[in-house]
């Protein structure tokens, strides 16, 4: 890692991601992968051996460590803080463990249990989270981002409300049909939580944020503008006003991609089953966009994935466009697709 006072962010340096998102002109588009540090990477699974995932996201110097592997590894153009979308919890007093996607001890499904969650005190939210991004910048070379993130309301009611991640998550629509007063409520503690856990993230050293609706789909486009829209929309709003910048992640909902399009932040994240040059022609004025390979493509090789990365290269306008894939890097993606995926975007600047 470099250690030089001179390769260590400052205020006045702006990156080729941050340049991006902003839609300036950059000499190339930046590169960063959705769960970036994770099992394709041997350095991550080694520590897995020693450490459960609650360990090593659980502590502030092991988050850190393994936030940095992706960027020793790959000249990544920003690195994404070690955390998961039910980090901050806790300070609600929820219980959960991971097996291995979330599964929460008590699910809320009652107005009395959504009425029984303690008012959180903004530094009892994922204190390790904040105290590991500190740890990251001083080590983050200059030019390498450092994105923190969050899980929208509505994907967090999801586990919230569910219990874990099951197929179309019945018992989250059924809750939104009988309790919508009680699903308002909770999704506007949530809203409020996380909009005070991300400026938390943005006065510890994130310069942007990410906020994953992974869920977004599950309702139709009246129902989430009733429901939804209200809460993610005060939360985008009150980071905005504390100067970070925002990328929304949306996935798997084709159908309400043009309503989150509306929403205020200044990058749209969509999955590779959007039209993304579609998608910039109509809101890139306004709004960078990234995304969007299939992750599968990249299981399948280097040069399936060069001729995907080649092509969203061609097909999308290089400026205000952040390339990442259209969902997380899958654990079976072979080292050398990421070294190809990098080498394509590189090529760019020469
Ligand atoms: O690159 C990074 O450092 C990313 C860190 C990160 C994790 N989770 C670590 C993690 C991020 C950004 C997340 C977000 C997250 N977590 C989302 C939103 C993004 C998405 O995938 O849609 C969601 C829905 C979750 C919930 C979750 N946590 C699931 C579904 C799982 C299990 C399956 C899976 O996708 O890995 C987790 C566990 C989890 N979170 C792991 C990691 C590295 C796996 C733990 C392990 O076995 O090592």
């Amino acid at each position: 890692m470099t250690g030089t006072a001179a390769a260590r962010i400052s205020p006045e340096t702006r990156t080729l991601f941050d340049r991006a998102l902003d839609r300036e002109p950059t000499p190339r588009r930046p590169l960063w992968i959705n769960r970036q540090a994770g099992r394709y990477l041997p350095e991550y699974r080694k520590l897995r051996e020693r450490y459960g995932f609650k360990e090593l996201a659980g502590s502030a110097e092991l988050a850190a460590e393994v936030t940095l592997q992706p960027i020793r590894r790959f000249p990544l153009d920003a690195a994404i803080i070690f955390a998961d979308i039910m980090s901050p919890l806790p300070a609600l007093g929820i219980e959960f463990d991971f097996a291995p996607g979330p599964v929460v001890a008590e699910p809320i499904r009652s107005a009395a249990a959504v009425d029984a969650l303690p008012e959180a005190d903004s530094k009892s939210v994922a204190p390790e989270v904040i105290e590991a991004i500190a740890l990251v910048r001083r080590e983050l070379p200059a030019h390498t981002a450092l994105l923190g993130f969050c899980g929208a309301p509505w994907t967090l009611a999801a586990y919230l409300v569910e219990g874990r991640g099951v197929k179309d998550f019945p018992r989250l629509r059924a809750f939104a049909a009988e309790q919508p007063r009680a699903l308002e409520r909770l999704l506007e503690r949530l809203s409020r939580l996380m909009a005070a856990y991300l400026i938390r993230q943005g006065q510890a050293g994130v310069s942007a944020i990410q906020v994953f609706d992974s869920w977004a789909g599950l309702l139709s486009r009246a129902s989430w503008e009733r429901l939804v829209r209200p809460h993610l929309e005060s939360m985008l709003h009150a980071v905005g006003e504390a100067g970070i910048s925002r990328i929304l992640f949306v996935n798997n909902a084709p159908h309400l991609v043009e309503a989150y399009a509306g929403l205020p932040a200044e990058g749209l994240a969509v999955d590779w089953r959007i039209d993304l040059r579609a998608l910039q022609e109509r809101h890139g004025d306004r709004r960078a966009v990234q995304g969007n390979i299939d992750p599968a493509i990249l299981t399948a090789g280097p040069e399936p994935t060069r001729a995907a990365a080649e092509s969203l290269l061609d097909q999308v306008r290089a400026r205000g466009h952040i390339v990442n894939l259209g969902h997380g890097v899958l654990p079976n993606t072979p080292v050398e697709s990421v070294e190809a995926l990098v080498q394509a975007v590189h090529r760019e600047a020469q």
